[in-house]
C-alpha cells in the first residue's frame, strides 16, 4: 500500500480501536479521508483488524455506498426505491445513463460524474429524487437533471 493509503487505514483503525465490529466505521473513516477504498487498503485492515480479506472486500462491496474507485469531480445519486419508481425514476435513470454514456457504479464518458444508486433519500412525497454532491434535489424530470449536471458537471 501507499504511504498515504496505509496512514488512512491506521488512523482509522486507531480511532475505533477496541470496539467490536468496528470494520464499518473504519471504512467510512478511510473513504471520508481518501473519497474511496483502495484495494491495497484491504491487506492493511486485514493485518490490523484480524479479519480476513475475503470478509473486508465482501463487506466494500455488499454496500453501495463504499466506493472502491476514486469518484468524479461530480457523484450523482439517483434514487431506485419504490416511491421513486412509481414516480417515473426509471425513465430518469435510462435518461441520465445516455446523457452520461455510463451506468450505475460508472464514471460518465467525459469523466466528469459519477453514476450511483440510493435507495430512498426521505424525500418520497416529492418523487423523484437525487443528490448531486450530497444537496437533494426533488421532482427530478430529465430537463431538470440536464440543468442540474449542465451547472455541476
Ligand atoms: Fe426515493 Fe424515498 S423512494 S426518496
Amino acid at each position: 500500500a501507499s504511504d498515504a493509503v496505509k496512514q488512512a487505514a491506521l488512523n482509522a483503525v486507531n480511532r475505533y480501536a477496541g470496539q467490536k465490529g468496528n470494520l464499518l466505521p473504519v471504512l467510512h473513516d478511510i473513504q471520508h479521508t481518501l473519497g474511496y477504498i483502495p484495494d491495497d487498503a484491504v491487506p492493511v485492515l486485514s493485518e490490523a483488524l484480524q479479519l480476513s480479506r475475503a470478509e473486508i472486500h465482501g463487506v466494500i462491496t455488499f454496500y453501495p455506498h463504499f466506493h472502491p474507485k476514486p469518484m468524479a469531480p461530480t457523484v450523482l445519486e439517483m434514487c431506485r426505491a419504490e416511491s421513486c419508481q412509481a414516480m417515473g425514476a426509471n425513465r430518469l435513470i435510462d435518461h441520465a445513463r445516455q446523457k452520461l454514456g455510463c451506468d450505475f457504479h460508472e464514471t460518465s464518458q467525459n469523466g466528469q460524474v459519477s453514476l450511483e444508486p440510493v435507495y430512498c433519500l426521505g424525500l418520497c412525497a416529492q418523487s423523484p429524487a437525487v443528490m448531486v454532491n450530497g444537496q437533494p434535489h426533488a421532482r427530478v424530470t430529465p430537463a431538470k437533471l440536464d440543468k442540474l449536471l449542465d451547472k455541476g458537471a
